[in-house]
């Protein structure tokens, strides 16, 4: 084994070794904290929570369920805005006794409730340093299923968003499936609407053979949906209202600084199963939103505005960067490796040494011109994964976040993973998605050409390609293989100050706990991957947030294991005993001392 090289800067941790804890484990000398967890107060008059007297009145006061992305907007010396999506509800986790053929109303409308967003005022302890979250009650705030959000860009208004309940097809209720996200440079934070599909009812009901293949690209829901929200409100029932399918699939952006501002569904970034957005500005001052559409064999998409950042904080900055996402060009990207096809898929690297090669973006549509032949611009923006399917974007492995390196420029994609890669009927691997059976992900960097992140070509190399390090499918960005934590199933991307890459996991297929990792991009230490923190069994690490002196994780879902249930809970974090499990956003830091420095 080779000699390690000295820790890089912001990394002088000592690795978390792989486990099966029901604990959230952190380096020596660090320590953590819950933030906040399912059912604590956000509202003024919010009530104590109580696991077996839930209401839906009381949980739309509470923090709602399964928090993914956790985003943190500056609002005062050692005081934010906690922003933190509700990705979706665990009924049989939630209730006792749950019926899932038949949930009670109540039962339902806590679930309406439980979804969407939370805004949460935090302020730093001085004497522990620990984030405590205040009961704010101009800032606090709750979005649900019930809260209304207004289109905005050029599909709104379309007819395919006009339903029976609203005619102008601009006003829309709930977000929900949020999954992956970014805080802007101006300040709001941007959330993309994921695995909406599985909450509505009877798609094989929609029988124009149009309208069904426009169902059918995103999933079509057949039957009862899984929690039976249909039955309540018949805008999640296909076969009543075939266009509220339409009005989920976007990526909306809340203004937790403005809590009166309506928040946003944005057109303009196109419809699919948006994992999140993160916002580059270009050199130029417009702005480049980077979009992934975590499905097996789906897209990478990009934005790019059509106007320019303003800086500054004035009223008038901030209402113009409020509109930059109205308008300009979705390109979707496709990649071309330069490696000869018979060394890809020999589970080693190619003769050349890398994976890698070069890419380029295709327009689909710019304002209210389409790029795509077939395609009106508003069939582009409402239906973009049929669009893109047109242009012959590239079929990648479960594209999630995407994030730009803000000291290199380079930018980042996680492809979780893609176990029908090369399975009969199914596109087998390529240089990008280079493994049959993908289980275990891999991370993509890219350089867009001269830097600019507006521009139409780049290069493109893999970072890492996931897994046991000890096997010979994967490869650590060159380093040294027996010096590197073994990391399975990449999801939530950021970076902290110094560029290092940190990378959350959902769905280790190695068999421990999911996890947070580091890893330098540049350098003698590019490649060296290692590992920050465990989550809890049965949990998944998403919303990591890197700040020079503590990190936060969303520990979504801990507990969800085989045969578990409220009825027989296997875990029992954060509050230990015979607690049930709460999702919660946790906080790491290293008492007196800036994390890694
Ligand atoms: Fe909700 Fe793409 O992970
Ligand atoms: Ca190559
Ligand atoms: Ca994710
Ligand atoms: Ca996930």
């Amino acid at each position: 084994p080779g000699k390690p090289a000295p820790a890089p800067k912001g990394l002088d941790f000592q690795a978390v070794a792989a486990n099966r804890e029901d604990e959230l484990v952190v380096p020596p000398g660090y320590q953590s904290n819950v933030v906040i967890r399912w059912g604590d107060p956000v509202l003024p008059g919010a009530p104590t929570f109580d696991f077996d007297n839930q209401t839906a009145a009381a949980q739309a006061k509470q923090f709602g369920f399964n928090n993914d992305f956790c985003g943190l907007v500056p609002f005062g010396h050692d005081r934010w805005l906690m922003g933190s999506n509700h990705e979706y509800t665990t009924e049989s986790a939630m209730f006792r006794g749950y019926n899932a053929a038949d949930p009670t109303d109540e039962q339902i409308k806590i679930g309406w409730t439980g979804h969407g967003f939370s805004v949460v005022v935090v302020e730093r302890e001085h004497r522990t340093g620990k984030l405590v979250p205040k009961l704010d009650r101009r800032y606090n705030r709750r979005i649900t299923v019930q809260t209304e959000f207004e289109f905005a860009g050029p599909a709104a208004g379309s007819r395919f968003l006009r339903t029976n309940a609203d005619k102008t097809g601009r006003k829309v209720f709930g977000t929900f499936g949020n999954c992956a996200g970014g805080v802007t440079p101006w300040g709001t934070i941007l959330s993309g609407e994921e695995n909406f599909n599985g909450y509505f009812a009877n798609g094989e009901a929609v029988t124009d053979p149009a309208a069904q293949a426009r169902v059918a690209r995103y999933g079509t829901p057949k039957g009862a949906s899984l929690r039976k929200w249909e039955r309540l409100d018949p805008r999640f029932d296909l076969s009543k209202d075939p266009n509220e399918f339409n009005r989920h699939g976007w990526v909306v952006e809340i203004d937790p600084l403005e809590p009166d501002a309506k928040p946003v569904k944005h057109t303009a970034l196109g419809r699919f199963k948006h994992e999140g957005a993160t916002i580059q500005i270009a050199r130029d001052g417009r702005v480049v939103a980077y979009l992934g559409d975590d499905e097996r064999f789906d897209y990478v998409y990009k934005f790019v505005s059509k106007e320019r950042f303003a800086p500054g904080s004035s009223k008038r900055a901030r209402a113009h960067n409020k509109t930059l996402l109205h308008e300009g060009t979705l390109y979707v990207a496709k990649f071309t490796g330069d490696s000869p096809a018979a060394e890809i898929g020999t589970g080693t690297l190619p003769a050349d040494g890398q994976f890698d090669g070069s890419g380029q973006w295709i327009p689909l549509v710019s304002g209210d011109r389409s790029h795509v032949e077939g395609f009106t611009a508003e069939e582009v923006y409402v239906f973009t994964r049929l669009a893109a399917d047109k242009v012959g974007a590239t079929k990648m492995d479960r594209p999630e976040d995407v994030q730009p390196n803000p000291v290199t420029g380079r930018v980042y994609a996680a492809l979780t993973n893609n176990t029908d890669r090369g399975k009969p009927g199914k596109e087998g691997p390529t240089e990008i998605n280079p493994r049959n059976g993908n289980r275990h992900g891999h991370v993509l960097e890219w350089e867009e050409n001269r830097g600019d992140h507006t521009a139409t070509a780049f290069a493109w190399r893999l970072l890492l390609v996931c897994g046991d390090p000890a096997t010979s499918d994967t490869y650590f960005g060159g380093y040294d293989k027996t010096q590197v934590s073994p990391i399975s199933c990449p999801d939530n991307l950021a970076f902290d100050r110094y560029g290092n890459l940190w990378i959350s996991t959902d769905g280790n297929a190695l068999g421990s706990n999911d996890g947070l990792f580091a890893v330098p991009t540049t350098g003698a230490n590019r490649g060296q991957v290692k590992q920050f923190l465990t989550v809890p069994l049965g949990a998944e690490t998403c919303g990591p947030v890197i700040e020079d002196d503590f990190v936060l994780v969303s520990v979504q879902h801990p507990g969800e294991l085989d045969g578990a249930s409220a009825d027989n809970p296997l875990t029992h974090w954060p509050d230990g005993g015979t607690s049930q499990p709460r999702p919660s956003v946790a906080q790491v830091w290293k008492p007196g001392r800036r994390v890694g420095c």
